[in-house]
C-alpha cells in the first residue's frame, strides 16, 4: 500500500480550510506541519466573526457559502477548522460535496478517548459549540463520560493578544469550575483559540489533566485520508489566504496563530 502511495501521481490540488476568522490557523498550522508539501487555501470569515455566539442556522449558511467558494477553487479536501461551524455544518457539507469533508469535533473526542484513563473527559468551547450537542453526541459513541463548559470571553481575550494576564486567569478559574468539579483527567480544547491559552488552562486544571488539541488530531485525520504527504511535486506547499475582513490586518494578526507563512492574502466581499 505504501508503494502504491509513493508511485501515485502527485495531487497538486490544495486542501481547503475555513474558520470564522483567524483561529482556524491553529488547525492549518498542524496541517502544514504534518503535510508540508500540500498546497492549502484558507478562508477566514473575519468580516462576520465571531460564530460562537450566533444562531446555528446563521453559522450553517455562512459555512455553506464559504465551502462553495473553496470548492470553486478546486480543493481536494475540505477541513472545517472551526468548532462552532463543525458542530452545526459538518453533516450538511459532507452530504453536499463529493470530496472528503472533515471537522474538528470527532478527531478531538477520539484523541481524548485514547488518552483518558478514567473515562472522564471535559470539553470547553464557545456557547454555540456546547449548545449544539455535537461533542456530547460523539462522546456517547466513543463511550466517554463527558462534562462540558461553555467559555464566553476566552476568544475575545486571545483576539486582543492577552493569553495569561490575571484577568484571564480569574475568568478561567470561574469558567472551568464545572470541568474541575467533574474530576476529569483529560480536557479537550474545543475551540480554535484555546491552544493559545494552554498555559493558563494548564495552570488552572493542574498537572494531572492532559490537554487535547483538536487541531493536531484533525491534521492526523487529514493525513490518514490523504494517505501520504507526497501531494505535490514541490518541496514545500504554497499557501493562499482569503479573508472577508481587512487583508492587511489578517496578515499581521495571522502570524500570531500560524507563523511566517501568512502571505498572499486576498480580500473577499460578500455580495
Ligand atoms: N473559531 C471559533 C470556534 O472554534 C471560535 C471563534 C468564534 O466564535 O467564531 O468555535
Amino acid at each position: 500500500m505504501l508503494a502504491d502511495a509513493l508511485s501515485a501521481p502527485p495531487d497538486a490540488r490544495p486542501i481547503g480550510v475555513f474558520d470564522s476568522g483567524l483561529g482556524g490557523l491553529t488547525v492549518l498550522r498542524a496541517l502544514i506541519d504534518l503535510l508540508p508539501t500540500s498546497p492549502t487555501i484558507y478562508f477566514g470569515d473575519t468580516g462576520r466573526f465571531p460564530y460562537g455566539p450566533k444562531p446555528a442556522d446563521e453559522v450553517l449558511k455562512y459555512s455553506l457559502e464559504i465551502s462553495d467558494v473553496l470548492i470553486d477553487r478546486g480543493v481536494k479536501m475540505l477541513v472545517i477548522g472551526c468548532n462552532s461551524a463543525t458542530s452545526v455544518a459538518l453533516d450538511a457539507l459532507a452530504t453536499r460535496y463529493e470530496i472528503p469533508v472533515i471537522g474538528v469535533v470527532e478527531p478531538g473526542v477520539r484523541a481524548a478517548a485514547a488518552v483518558t484513563e478514567t473515562g472522564r473527559v471535559g470539553v470547553i468551547g464557545t456557547v454555540g459549540t456546547i449548545a449544539s450537542g455535537a461533542y456530547q453526541r460523539v462522546a456517547r459513541l466513543e463511550g466517554v463520560d463527558l462534562t462540558c463548559a461553555a467559555c464566553p470571553g476566552f476568544v475575545e481575550f486571545v483576539e486582543s493578544g492577552d493569553v495569561d494576564s490575571d484577568q484571564v486567569h480569574v475568568l478561567a478559574e470561574r469558567l472551568l469550575e464545572p470541568v474541575r468539579r467533574a474530576d476529569i483527567d483529560t480536557l479537550i480544547l474545543g475551540c480554535t483559540h484555546y491552544p493559545l491559552l494552554a498555559r493558563t488552562l494548564g495552570d488552572v486544571m493542574g498537572p494531572d489533566v492532559v490537554l487535547v488539541s483538536s487541531a493536531d488530531e484533525t491534521a492526523f485525520e487529514a493525513l490518514r485520508l490523504i494517505g501520504t504527504d507526497r501531494d505535490s511535486a514541490v518541496a514545500i506547499g504554497s499557501h493562499h489566504f482569503i479573508t472577508s475582513g481587512d487583508p492587511q490586518v489578517f496578515a499581521e494578526l495571522g502570524s500570531r496563530f500560524l507563523g511566517p507563512e501568512v502571505r498572499n492574502v486576498e480580500g473577499w466581499q460578500w455580495s
